[in-house]
């Protein structure tokens, strides 16, 4: 099959331009838009050419698929801007596989890999004034996929869109993320879907994340659903933990995301020389380590989060407080990670792509 070019995605420009409307010295999370969005649509077989259109609401059946079935996959990017106004993506690839990963879990049309990256690639040559510049920001990038195909049917639809918007944001935590570990919900099991990217896992955490959020915490640390044991990852992000100077975060499985993030702080602190485990990590074991004051650190790391220190947990009624260090991990890799992300450094891992 021939490759797809950009000349054979169709641009419409947006007529009313918003960019001059947005404080880009204010920028919450995912909260304003860019003006274009690129959109490819699933039918009679197979995905269709991928288009630009400006960002624009939805129509679709009260019958589609998504709104009764929740086939629904997404992914999260970034794009950022050095001071040459040169653009870069981290790791693009990555997504466009995960995003696959995850189609094929939930019965969706893989996405030719060239209409992901080379669609993302002119649209963001069309929103590059969207990329914010300022410490901290970047243009998120939303890939997602549903099933917009008609009928009461609890079968996989025959009809899907592909859509990618951008977002230039801030933040994803305002403040500090002081964590609860959970054991009487979960949020993946055996042979699920926790390994995709699948809307529905999302909206299976929001109920206990309340509870959670009633309760002063910002995110809750998913264990394991067998035994209640292990610490998995959180609602956004995995874990990382560090007991003395070992860094230490859970192997991947089916129930946890194989964050690009995580994989890339591995490989970062290796390089740092600074020890890694990836093993199961027993909550008694954090726990005890709070205790005894082994327990050095504790980090959410994922794209939208980048690497978010963890200032607490609650387990079981009790709160525990994890002292901030001169010289975390946390900082040194966030700034590594940061560094590589935005042209500050040298990239000998070749994460960066340059748009
Ligand atoms: N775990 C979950 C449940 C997530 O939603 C995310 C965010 O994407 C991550 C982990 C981190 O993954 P990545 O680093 O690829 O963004
Ligand atoms: C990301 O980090 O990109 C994610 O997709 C997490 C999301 C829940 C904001």
């Amino acid at each position: 099959m021939a490759t797809l070019t950009k000349k054979d995605i169709k641009l419409t420009r947006t007529e009313t331009s918003k960019l001059s409307t947005v404080d880009f010295n204010n920028l919450a999370f995912g909260q304003v838009f860019s003006d274009h969005m690129l959109t490819c649509d699933y039918k009679d077989g197979k995905w269709q050419l991928p288009e630009i259109v400006p960002y624009s609401p939805i129509t679709l059946d009260p019958s589609a698929k998504i709104f009764h079935y929740g086939q629904s996959i997404f992914e999260g990017m970034k794009a950022y801007k050095d001071s040459n106004n040169d653009v870069f993506m981290f790791r693009p690839l990555e997504n466009v596989k995960r995003l696959n990963i995850s189609a094929k879990r939930l019965a969706i049309p893989e996405v030719p890999e060239d209409y992901f990256l080379e669609g993302l690639k002119a649209l963001l040559e069309v929103e590059k004034d969207w990329i914010p510049t300022n410490e901290g920001s970047s243009l998120y990038i939303r890939p997602f996929i549903f099933a917009s195909g008609k009928g009461f049917h609890a079968s996989p639809a025959d009809e899907y869109k592909f859509i990618i918007c951008t977002a230039p944001s801030g933040a994803y935590f305002s403040g500090k993320v002081n964590v609860l570990i959970e054991e009487t919900y979960s949020r993946s099991a055996n042979g699920g879907v926790g390994f995709a990217k699948a809307g529905g896992n999302y909206a299976g955490q929001f109920y206990p994340t309340q509870l959670a959020k009633a309760k002063g915490y910002q995110q809750v640390i998913w264990t394991d659903d067998t035994t209640h044991e292990f610490i998995e990852e959180a609602g956004a992000m995995n874990v990382f933990i560090r007991i003395n100077d070992t860094l230490l975060t859970s192997p991947v499985s089916d129930r946890i995301l194989d964050g690009i993030t995580r994989k890339s702080i591995l490989q970062l602190a290796e390089a740092e020389g600074i020890k890694t485990e990836v093993r199961k990590v027993k909550v008694s074991e954090l726990v005890e380590a709070s205790k005894n004051g082994s327990l050095k650190e504790m980090f959410g790391a994922g794209t939208a989060a980048v690497i978010s220190p963890i200032s607490g947990f609650g387990f079981r009624g009790e709160d525990f407080e994890i002292p901030e260090q001169d010289q975390s991990f946390a900082s040194q890799l966030k700034q590594r990670i940061i560094n590589i992300q935005t042209n500050k450094t040298e990239d000998p891992f070749g994460w960066r792509v340059k748009l």
